[in-house]
């Protein structure tokens, strides 16, 4: 059985910005994290091509639309690239692919008896793609997402028969497990306790997308379209598209990571589509918050976003990395601001992270010939070895739960711990007389060996920054064997070389 994870697939309005880098860093880590517990995962990302935003933006700019989603999507794959996202599946919903998938589900749905025509009147804000319900002052009011005027709309639909999965929907948003984190769930129950309402699955005035089988006029909502592309990703590789063979790569995914503006698409719509085509629900929704600046939401309508590009030539991959899994806990938001990045980097990852190895690895090589020290009896019964031993059970507990922001406390906790423990046992002292030394040589062992396990941990975090602690500890992590059993104390090699030290990590200085 494969793991499925999912990031939202993006519209292609505009490049990547660092909310959508955020959601993709998560799934990323979470894929790392489930790989190195020997889970054969298939981590699905991709792009949104269809619909009134993308088919606008391309006449702004007097393109054709392809064209531009073509242009948009491969900027995707690049950010990706230079943000080592270990993705399996890139799906494109302006694939001949995709169409198929998506015309086999609707015929699925149709023999449900789930769709017929109606007429569609409400107010529509664009860069939701949504309709709004009746907000108070319709033509003025400005949709607090995207600061734009909403549109009136009063056409023909194909409309879902949405309010007949009521009671199925109440049922599966009841189950704790399906919806997270508790307050997202409880912003889902409020809603559907409102009552469903079916929803329009068809456009008249949007040339831009999949044209609906038999209804000339008619192409799909983009949202009906869009959310299949997580089961046609699924059979990317199959000479032959079809919606089985998708739902035989993989499906059902495990978990959708999604921000939270999408979460009614993906706890309400996307379940009641699926049961109607007779096919099982994803595990989980997990719903995270927005990144902001001053407090505003960042996003790509709104041109208040931070370039990814930027960030990473400046400060590269693992300080971002850093910043966005530790110190936003899934769920809420989390302001951008500059010196609290820069505060978080220098004081987590340069002076606690980086420094403790750096004066342990010295100490070691000083005193014991450049090598980690020899005859020491590694016991378990030490302070530091039983931390270890708590941090990578919570540790696990906490990247299980998806509580990255946890799992990543935990590490940097062993590791204030652990040069706590240093500067409490003070070898520097200790070293002057010789009948100390093998004391100091298990002192500095176990804190060399907790910093092993520390490098280890992180790994799904900040793959490169592990894999440097490796490099200096001269143990490289052994990609053929368990790495859980990895983190067992005491594994460090005893008389193996350290090599020639090296920063870690640059400490930044404030904008
Ligand atoms: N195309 C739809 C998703 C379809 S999934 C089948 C869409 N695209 S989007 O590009 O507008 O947004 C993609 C994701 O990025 C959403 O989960 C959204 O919440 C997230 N983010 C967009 N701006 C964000 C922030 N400022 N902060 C965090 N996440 C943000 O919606």
């Amino acid at each position: 059985m494969s793991f499925v994870i999912t990031t939202p697939l993006y519209y292609v309005n505009d490049k990547p910005h660092l909310g959508s880098i955020y959601t993709t860093i998560i799934c990323d880590a979470i894929a790392r994290y489930k790989r190195l517990m020997g889970e054969q995962v298939i981590f699905i990302t991709g792009v949104d091509e269809h619909g009134l935003k993308i088919q606008r933006k391309a006449n702004e700019n007097s393109i054709d639309p392809q064209i531009h989603c073509n242009q948009i999507s491969n900027i995707f794959t690049e950010n990706w690239m230079d943000w080592d996202i270990t993705y399996d599946k890139f799906i494109r919903t302006s694939s001949k692919h995709h169409e198929t998938v998506v015309n086999e589900f609707y015929g699925r749905v149709k023999k449900s008896d789930d769709i017929y025509m109606g007429v569609q009147k409400g107010w529509y804000c664009v860069g939701c793609e949504e309709f709004k319900d009746n907000p108070e002052n319709s033509s003025t009011y400005k949709c607090p997402i995207h600061q734009k005027n909403l549109e009136w709309r009063n056409e023909e639909n194909l409309f879902f028969r949405l309010s007949k999965y009521q009671s199925q929907i109440e049922e599966i948003i009841n189950n704790p497990t399906f919806i997270q984190p508790k307050e997202r769930r409880n912003e889902i129950i409020n809603f559907v306790s409102k009552g469903l309402k079916d929803f329009s699955i068809s456009r008249t005035n949007v040339a831009w997308g999949i044209s609906v089988p038999g209804l000339d006029k008619h192409t799909f909502y983009v949202w009906f379209d869009a959310l299949l592309g997580y089961v046609s990703a699924l059979s990317l590789d199959e000479k032959e598209d079809s919606l089985n063979k998708a739902i035989n790569g993989g499906w059902p995914a495990n978990i959708h990571l999604i921000g939270k503006d999408i979460l009614r698409f993906h706890a309400v719509y996307w379940p009641a589509m699926l049961i109607s085509a007779g096919l099982e629900l994803p595990k989980k929704v997990l719903g995270h918050g927005f990144l902001t600046r001053e407090g505003q939401k960042m996003g790509k309508s709104l041109g208040n976003v931070l370039d990814p590009k930027l960030l990473l030539s400046k400060y590269g991959r693992d300080p971002v990395r850093w910043f966005l899994i530790k110190d936003i806990s899934l769920g809420n938001d989390g302001d951008f601001q500059n010196k609290r990045f820069v505060d978080i980097i220098n004081n987590d990852l340069a002076n606690t992270i980086g420094n403790l190895l750096n004066r342990t690895s010295s100490m070691s090589r000083k005193w014991f010939k450049n090598k980690v020290p020899n005859d020491v009896k590694t016991t378990e019964n030490n302070e530091l070895a039983s931390l270890s031993k708590i941090t990578v059970d919570r540790y696990i507990n906490n990247f299980n739960a998806y509580k990255l922001d946890l799992a990543s406390s935990d590490i940097l906790n062993f590791a204030i711990n652990t040069n706590l423990y240093l500067n409490d046992k003070q070898p520097w002292i200790l070293i002057k007389q010789d009948s100390n030394i093998p004391y100091v040589k298990e002192i500095i062992y176990n804190v060399l060996e907790s910093t092993r396990i520390i490098g280890l941990l992180l790994l799904p975090i900040l793959p490169e920054l592990s894999a440097k602690i490796d490099v200096q500890l001269g143990c490289i992590y052994k990609k053929e064997s368990p790495w859980q059993g990895q983190l067992k104390w005491g594994l460090l090699n005893q008389d193996s070389e350290l090599p020639n030290p090296f920063p870690i990590i640059n400490k930044l200085e404030y904008e």
